[in-house]
């Protein structure tokens, strides 16, 4: 176990979990919490960063008490890691329209492996080719732009934005697709992947619905358990939808990635 700093509030959390691990798919999550009493009782879910075997790591944004004590870790520090939970990203084929994925701060971290496996080829598909591919990451100044530099070297294109202009565009990440396709160096018929800030995802989805694109969100609701009991993860289905027998979809077990076509994030 090991933790290194990155950007201005998050930390690379790496840990080495008992059991065996085949290769997770991005976007999958991991409920985490120390075993002393530095973390609160009910663990925390946080997607899957990296992995090496049975060695994986987590950007973790500090806020709260949860993340501060995961922050803390020393080498010895003894953690209860409740994982692989939920679906992951969709099978990222190199054969329809582009794949943009709107990143906002510390949201980066489930497309890390996502572009790793997109670019091998997921689910049999063909590997997707790395100009069917683009990061846009926003953030609200530079320095919660985490790891931009690690991005980069995926080899694919990353475009930034900050709210403040102190690295790349000014404005968000909407501002930036549309500033890239009026511009000509990004299609308009593109599919989205989106991870970020509640309202960041709202205006994503908004954004997708009107311009009739393909649009899938990871989610970050309140989770108590991660494993499907607590209901403490409702998210709200379109009734014409897919997954419109039920009023919620649980973003533990049926997400953290849902289609638009399924659920909305529209009060
Ligand atoms: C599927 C999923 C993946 C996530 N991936 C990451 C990640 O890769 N990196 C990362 O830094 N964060 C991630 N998060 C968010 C992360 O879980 C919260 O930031 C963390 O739980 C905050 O805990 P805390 O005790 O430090 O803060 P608290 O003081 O408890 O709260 C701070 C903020 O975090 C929110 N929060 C608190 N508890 C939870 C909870 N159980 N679930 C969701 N939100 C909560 C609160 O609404 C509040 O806004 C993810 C959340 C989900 C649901
Ligand atoms: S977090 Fe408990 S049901 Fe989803």
């Amino acid at each position: 176990m090991s933790t290194s700093p990155c950007g201005d509030d998050g930390v690379v959390l790496k840990i080495r979990v008992e059991s065996p691990q085949p290769p997770l798919r991005a976007a999958r999550f991991w409920m985490l919490r120390r075993e002393d009493r530095l973390s609160p009782a009910i663990p925390r879910p946080f997607s899957l960063y990296r992995q090496q075997g049975d060695e994986l790591e987590f950007l973790i944004k500090v806020m709260g008490a949860g993340t501060k004590a995961l922050a803390a870790c020393t080498p010895g520090t003894k953690l209860r890691a409740i994982g692989p939970l939920g679906n992951g990203w969709p099978t990222l084929d190199g054969e329809g329209d582009m794949w943009v994925m709107l990143a906002g701060g510390i949201g980066s971290a489930p497309f890390w492996m996502g572009v790793e496996q997109a670019l091998a080829g997921m689910d049999g598909r063909a590997p997707c080719p790395p100009s069917k591919l683009a990061i846009l990451y926003g953030a609200a100044t530079k320095g919660l732009l985490y790891d931009l530099e690690g991005f980069k070297g995926l080899g694919v294109r990353v475009e930034t934005c900050t709210m403040d202009g102190s690295h790349g565009l000014k404005g968000h990440v909407l501002q930036l697709l549309e500033d890239l396709q009026r511009r000509g160096e990004l299609p308009h018929k593109v599919r989205l992947l989106a991870c970020g800030p509640e309202r960041m995802l709202e205006a994503v989805e908004e954004h997708a619905r009107a311009s009739g694109l393909p649009c899938w969100l990871s989610l970050e609701t309140m989770m108590g358990c991660g494993v499907g009991i607590c209901n403490g993860c409702p998210v709200p289905t379109l009734p014409d939808g897919p997954m419109g027998a039920w009023s919620n979809a649980k973003c533990c077990v049926e997400g953290p990635v849902f289609s638009i076509e399924c659920v909305t994030m529209g009060s």
